[in-house]
């Protein structure tokens, strides 16, 4: 059975793209798992740095994107095809070569609405929550993980996402205004968790664009590891860094220390990864 964990953090910029983009690499280059990326973010920022634009232009004109899977369910229509939707082997680095992807579509923005206005429609609160769990049902067991990038938001199209979901990890910079609303989001997946009748369980704060010369990086750091309400803050942080910024451009490259840096950053990203996988299977 697949593991199913979601990234998500209410605030906008702080590594949720970049963290899910690096855990499937790693997952699959170096402990050889099969893992399917989802994309949930209209940003189509992680589908992007797994396919080259060119690639996403022809499965966005041909409908091969999460948006045909939403638009079936606004529209009735059953035209989303998973098999043709689900692009295999993925990834700009050679070594990674089982990663899969569900790409986004800039459609899912205005679609977003529609599923808001069906849940409406429909008059039951669970209408719209399933079209993604009842989208990827047909392939999930294939694969050791399902990683699922959300939006910085939890509408209906996160909601989705949380919907399939086994656990979630909350990537944060560890500055007053990203970790602000982390109790907002811990409330609203509890909340959610008792909707679908399900635990969706937290598996960890991963800190992100870390700055070790910085006061209030070390302090809001030493409070989150002391906050209660936190499960579990792991351990390695993952610094600022030009090369992880430069990764998220589509670049072929041999192996992932070249992508992401030999000065430690990759090695951080592999510890997290361990560290989630640990977290994954112990908790889920
Ligand atoms: N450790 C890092 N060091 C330097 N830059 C980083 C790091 N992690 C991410 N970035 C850069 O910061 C920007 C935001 O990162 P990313 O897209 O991963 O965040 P996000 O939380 O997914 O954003 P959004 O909420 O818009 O989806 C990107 O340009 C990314 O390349
Ligand atoms: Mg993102």
């Amino acid at each position: 059975m697949a593991k199913v964990l979601a990234t998500i953090n209410l605030k906008g910029g702080v590594g949720k793209t970049t963290v899910t983009a690096a855990l499937a690499e790693i997952m699959s280059a170096k402990f050889g798992q099969k893992v399917l990326l989802i994309d949930l973010d209209s940003q189509i920022n992680l589908t992007t740095m797994m396919i080259s634009e060119d690639d996403w232009l022809e499965l966005n004109r041909t409908g091969r994107t999460l948006a045909t899977a939403f638009r079936d369910a606004v529209e009735g229509t059953s035209t989303f095809d998973i098999q043709e939707a689900i692009q295999h082997r993925v990834s700009p680095v050679r070594k990674v070569t089982s990663v899969d992807l569900l790409a986004s579509s800039l459609d899912l923005i205005e679609l977003q609405e529609q599923i808001s206005a069906l849940r409406v429609r429909l008059g039951t609160p669970d209408a719209a929550m399933y079209i993604l769990r009842d989208a990827i049902a047909p392939v999930i067991d294939y694969y050791d993980y399902v990683l699922i990038d959300c939006p910085p938001n939890v509408g209906p199209i996160t909601r989705n996402g949380l919907a399939v979901a086994d656990g979630y990890i909350m990537p944060t910079i560890p500055d007053v205004l990203s970790t602000y609303g982390i109790p907002q989001l811990q409330k609203v997946v509890r909340e959610f968790s008792e909707v679908i009748g399900r635990r969706i369980v937290e598996l960890g704060l991963v800190i992100t664009k870390y700055k070790a010369n910085s006061a209030i990086h070390k302090t809001t750091v030493r409070n989150l590891r002391r906050d209660p309400t936190i499960q579990n803050v792991l351990p390695v942080y993952l610094n600022e860094s030009n090369q992880i910024a430069a990764a998220a451009e589509f670049r072929e490259l041999g192996t992932l220390k070249g992508k992401y840096g030999t000065q430690g950053q990759y090695d951080q990203l592999e510890d997290i990864t361990r560290q989630i996988m640990t977290e994954a299977e112990s908790k889920l």
